[in-house]
């Protein structure tokens, strides 16, 4: 049996830091308020010059530096995004060409905050059926291109950044189980109404920005841990304590929290960014992730869950052996 581990991590942040306090100074909003809602502090923006590829480009060289493997020898990249470069080619090819990387398929996963532990899970159905041996799995957004920010209902809870794993074929897990899922019906309580085939309309009010009802949001993104909290138990037989370490999708505090609680994981377990990153969509997971391992909170052996909740709705889990 092959399975898929995680040989590297890797991450990039843009260097220019919004603070809420900054926030304060353009739109009817207070420190207070977002941290109390939100438990965000600041969040990083990118640089006129800087995209979703630079940054997914740059967290992959530094998961491919910490796995010691060079662009020979990859032969599949995965971009998780909602903010890719183009329409097309796929930002993964973009990636692609910069890493020296020939022939590899490369493709975009489109499911929003979701979209890295869908890349994850795809990456190790193929590493566990022979289609890979080395994979490079990238969360990369550039939210800030599509947030409103006018509107203080949304732009208070957005940052830019990427995150990347290596995956490679092992004799043992790596990756124990994933789940991923989607439902189609709540489309319009998150998403960016304009596009291609429904048309771009600038001069239309909010013109192509993300639109949230965020109190109907909020309620399913915690109806839904609880659902991915089941299927974790289940996983488990019931032995929560295998998990040391809980990463979910950075949105809020709040949901973070009350994730923790459903699957009874006291906070110390569970690793929160989302005051130093904000919401970073697909990105937020990956770049949690290496945050810890390189800070050393992580260690190889440590068993990981990762949960993930975005527009769509989409959601997954992925339960790691680190
Ligand atoms: O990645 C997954 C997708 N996103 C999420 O998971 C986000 C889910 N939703 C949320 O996190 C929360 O719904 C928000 C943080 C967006 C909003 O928090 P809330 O507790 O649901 O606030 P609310 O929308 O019910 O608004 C409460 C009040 C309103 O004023 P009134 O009508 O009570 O007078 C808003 O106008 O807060 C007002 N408000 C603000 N005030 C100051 C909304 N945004 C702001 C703001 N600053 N930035």
């Amino acid at each position: 049996m092959t399975y898929a581990r995680i040989a590297g991590t890797g991450s990039y942040l843009p260097e220019n830091v919004v603070t809420n306090h900054d926030l304060e100074k353009t739109m009817d909003t207070s420190d207070e308020w977002i941290r109390e809602r939100t438990g965000i502090k600041r969040r990083h923006i990118a640089a006129d010059d800087e995209t979703t590829s630079s940054m997914g480009l740059e967290a992959a060289r530094r998961a491919m530096e910490m796995a010691g493997v060079g662009a020979d020898d990859i032969d599949l990249i995965v971009v998780g995004t909602a903010t890719p470069d183009k329409i097309f080619p796929a930002t993964a090819c973009i990636i692609q060409r910069q890493l020296g990387v020939k022939g590899s398929p490369a493709f975009d996963v489109s499911a929003a905050c979701s979209g890295f532990v869908y890349g994850l899970d795809l990456a190790n159905r193929y590493i566990q059926t022979g289609g890979a041996r080395t994979a490079v799995v990238i969360g990369s957004e550039t939210l800030s291109r599509i947030v409103d920010w006018s509107d203080r209902g949304t732009a208070i809870l957005f940052g830019d950044g990427a995150g990347a794993v290596v995956l490679q074929a092992a004799d043992e897990p790596g990756i124990l189980s994933s789940h991923i899922h989607a439902d189609g019906q709540y489309e319009t309580l998150l998403h960016v109404e304009q596009g291609v085939s429904v048309g771009f309309d600038v001069t239309k009010a909010g013109g192509a920005f993300v639109k949230m009802e965020g109190n109907a949001v909020f309620r399913r993104a915690v109806a839904t841990f609880d659902l991915m909290a089941r299927e974790t138990v289940a996983d488990l037989d019931g032995h929560l304590d295998d998990i040391d370490w809980f990463i979910p999708h950075q949105a809020n505090m709040r949901i973070i929290k009350a994730a923790a609680k459903k699957l009874e994981m006291p906070m110390e377990r569970v690793i929160a960014t989302v005051d130093e990153h904000a919401n970073t969509s697909g990105a937020s997971i990956p770049l949690a992730l290496d945050q810890v391992v390189r800070s050393g909170k992580v260690k190889r052996g440590d068993v990981l869950l990762f949960a993930a909740f975005g527009g769509g709705f989409t959601w997954g889990t992925a339960m790691v052996k680190f």
